[in-house]
């Protein structure tokens, strides 16, 4: 996507980083190295996706997730984040 910069995913239990590039989504990247996510919608509205983070600059896309839920959730299908964000997993 127009605009989208690359990040890392670290899971941290497992110790795995993934690479989400610029043309992919965060879901689509998880999907790729087998994290069992489920897919939704696919723009932000529907909260299937909501991941948990434990750290991390997170760029919210989505329109579901409120501000509170925000501090640990992410929605992968359309959320960015800067640098590395990490995962309880
Ligand atoms: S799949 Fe619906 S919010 Fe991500």
């Amino acid at each position: 996507m127009a605009g989208w910069e690359p990040f890392e995913i670290w899971l941290v239990w497992s110790d795995r980083r993934i690479t989400v590039p610029a043309e992919q989504s965060a879901l689509a990247a998880l999907q790729a190295a087998g994290f069992p996510i489920e897919p939704g919608c696919g723009n932000g509205s529907c909260g299937e996706c909501a991941t948990e983070y434990v750290e991390g600059d997170v760029v919210h896309k989505d329109s579901c997730l409120s501000l509170d839920d925000r501090t640990h959730l992410f929605s992968p299908c359309v959320s960015r984040a800067r640098g590395t964000l990490v995962l309880p997993f």
